[in-house]
């Protein structure tokens, strides 16, 4: 019987599947419907040490629709969470006290100070989290105060304020990496150079959505106007495969054992393999949550469970990483594919005749030649 049971960073968790930061974790209430319901961790939305310079606006999402109806791509232009700290550490703490063996990961982001960063790990490890993840992500609002994507594309940063977190933190920390850069394998290794345990990987993707052919005004439009977002749901699921595949070929060849957490447009168990597939150690799913509910959570266990079991894997372990050895370059498959063709030609005119039709008149002697012995 296969297990989805795992142990990342010293973390046990019943199942990968985190709740990734955003509405889903936003506040006790529906933190508590997420252990209830079975996930396997709960990352919080992302807080900050001084909420009263978070001011959402609404409408503040825009959804892409397919032909059928059905929701493909989501922007948002949400920031942060605008809940005072000290509410933040009341419920962590009491959080804890409801679900002591539950996984509960703080996600946090300061601006550019190391007295910050490290007064928000002190007060959020003194609530009792078991680990944080670090937004260095957030591509939009946030980086108008040079936060979130503003520190994520900039890998000496990212390094420093890695080294900041670590010096106070007694728990595994995951930096979530922004995918509005070129070559994500850069900012990923800075933060493995400043101490990460681990990645996460991504977040949103910087977007405009559409513009409204009867206002003219882009969406989400608010009071006429508008900013690009950040981009989730299933539309963006390759592009997430695709850096969580070089990110894990970067751990795997520069830093074993550091550990990834995948996410982007997860909404099924056959997604997650495919993340695990590529080394993900863990998988997070927010628009996800939006779409269906926390009860999605026992079909996707049940999803993953069954492929499990048909390619008879025991563990995660068994699996995670298994189809990084597939991917190589153009100029290799070229090669491979000349070389399968060459093969296939000498094995053609090696063939032997097997019935009296396919005699031919040149290829006569040869072809009794090749039903003699010796
Ligand atoms: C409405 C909304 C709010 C989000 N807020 C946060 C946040 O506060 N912190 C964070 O790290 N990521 C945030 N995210 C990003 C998600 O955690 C995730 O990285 C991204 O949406 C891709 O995964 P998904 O397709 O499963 O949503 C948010 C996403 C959405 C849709």
């Amino acid at each position: 019987m296969p297990t989805l049971a795992t142990t990342v960073d010293g973390l046990k968790l019943p199942n990968p599947f985190i709740i990734g930061s955003g509405p889903p974790g936003t506040n006790l209430n529906v933190i508590t419907k997420a252990f209830k319901e079975g996930w396997g961790a709960v990352i919080a939305k992302t807080v900050s040490l001084d909420s009263s310079k978070v001011v959402n606006v609404t409408p503040r999402y825009a959804k892409l629709l397919a032909n059928s109806g059905e929701v493909i791509g989501w922007e948002n232009i949400e920031l942060i969470s605008d809940r005072p700290f000290h509410l933040w550490i009341e419920e962590f703490k009491k959080c804890k006290d409801q679900f002591p063996d539950g996984v509960l990961i703080a996600s946090i982001m300061e601006e550019y100070r190391k007295d910050g960063w490290i007064e928000i790990v002190e007060r959020c490890q003194d609530a009792g989290v078991d680990a944080f993840e670090l937004n260095f992500s957030c591509p939009h609002g946030l980086p108008e105060r040079k936060m979130g994507a503003a520190m994520g594309q900039d890998p000496d940063v990212l390094k420093e304020v890695c080294g900041w977190v670590k010096s106070a933190a007694k728990k595994p920390v995951w930096a979530k990496m922004t995918p509005n850069v070129t070559h994500i394998e850069d900012p990923s290794r800075a933060a493995l150079l400043g101490g990460a345990t681990g990645l996460s990987a991504i977040n949103t993707i910087r977007s405009v959505t559409g513009v409204n052919l009867d206002t003219l005004r882009p969406e989400p439009t608010v009071e006429g106007y508008t900013t690009p977002g950040g981009y989730s749901c299933k539309a963006v699921k390759p592009i997430a495969l695709r850096m969580v595949m070089e990110i894990a070929q970067m751990i795997r060849k520069e830093f074993p054992g550091r550990s990834l957490s995948g996410l982007g447009g997860i909404e099924s168990g056959n997604d997650a393999a495919q993340f695990i597939l590529l080394g993900s150690d863990t998988v997070q799913v927010c628009t996800g949550v939006m779409k269906f509910g926390y009860e999605c959570v026992k079909p996707m266990c049940e999803e993953l469970l069954n492929f499990m079991a048909k390619h008879k894997f025991e563990t995660l372990a068994d699996f995670k990483g298994k189809s990084l050895d597939y991917f190589t370059t153009h100029a290799d498959l070229v090669k491979r594919q000349t070389e399968r063709k060459a093969a296939q030609k000498a094995a053609s005119t090696k063939k032997v005749v097997t019935s009296d039709g396919e005699w031919h008149g040149d290829e006569f002697v040869k072809q009794s030649d090749e039903l003699s012995r010796g």
